[in-house]
């Protein structure tokens, strides 16, 4: 049976059994998951799991009162039932390629929200999840260099659920969040576990071999493909139109100058109205 929004039992109000969790992420990822940490308030899980550091740990906050976005931004994390998850893991894989893993996890959210019957979200690059073409959520990917070519990361992800529509306009880009949907049936433990357990397998899984296939999966849930875009780089605004992606996972451009390629670090995207 479907569940409204606001539905006590639903995905909005429902306190959540971390036990229950735990067991169910296990089953689905087995042995990737080592620790689950549950905290009421963090300035920011990804510090948290950095602070942890071991591979297979999970990171997850009610509030938190310093969660970072990409590009030095605040992320919005009132106490509202949102979800703020950081998951630890090494990885080993050229430096080059580092930014890669973020096309991993957003591909990871994106599926476990189509698996969920949220059909129309997709992705911007690098990693935002995009509702109706608003701001879902976002991942954020901090490293710790162990050797050479061997990484701890710390997979941060949020996801905006249970936001006000003054929240979402305070935030300075245009954002939505799930309870926002007029119907959803699933609750915020099924959408942990899906995504959790999806994080886990495929960030461990991945292989700098399989770029091909990854590109090809991003492709089918990019929303700004061959669109025209503003590319902000720190100092100037350039016009252009997609292109699809680089190896590396640098975004091509086809610009007045040429076709040229960015890097996630170096800008932000917005389409040209
Ligand atoms: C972005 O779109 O700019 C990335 C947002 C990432 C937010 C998540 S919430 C959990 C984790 N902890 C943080 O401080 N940031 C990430």
């Amino acid at each position: 049976m479907g569940k409204l929004i606001f539905d006590m039992s639903g995905l909005y109000n429902t306190a959540l059994n971390i036990t229950a969790l735990k067991a169910e992420i296990k089953q689905s990822a087995g042995e990737n998951l080592t620790e689950l940490f549950y905290l009421p308030s963090c300035q920011s899980t990804n510090t948290e799991c950095m602070n942890v550091g071991s591979h297979g740990s999970v990171v997850l906050a009610e509030k938190q009162t310093a969660g970072r976005g990409r590009r030095g931004n605040n992320w919005h994390s009132p106490d509202s039932q949102n979800i703020y998850c950081s998951i630890g893991i090494n990885k080993t894989i050229a430096a080059e390629y580092l930014g890669l893993m973020s096309l991993v996890v957003g591909i990871c959210i994106v599926e476990s929200l189509h698996s969920l019957g949220v059909d129309d979200a997709s992705l911007k690059w690098p990693n935002d999840i995009l509702l109706q073409g608003k701001k879902l959520g976002g991942v954020l990917i901090e490293t710790k260099a162990l050797s050479q070519d061997e990484f701890y990361l710390a997979i941060g992800f949020g996801l905006n659920i249970n936001l006000t529509q003054q929240e979402c306009d305070s935030i300075g880009q245009p954002a939505i969040s799930l309870n926002q949907l007029h119907e959803v049936n699933f609750t915020r433990h099924q959408l942990l576990v899906a995504l959790v357990s999806n994080i886990l397998q495929q960030s461990m899984l991945f292989e700098v071999d399989s770029i091909d296939h990854l590109i090809e999966q991003f492709n089918r849930f990019d929303s700004f493909r061959g669109k025209q875009v503003i590319v902000k780089t720190r100092t100037e605004e350039i016009a252009g139109v997609t292109l699809g992606l680089e190896r590396t996972g640098w975004l091509k451009v086809q610009t007045e100058q040429g076709v040229q390629s960015f890097s996630a670090a170096e800008i932000s995207l917005r389409q040209r109205v």
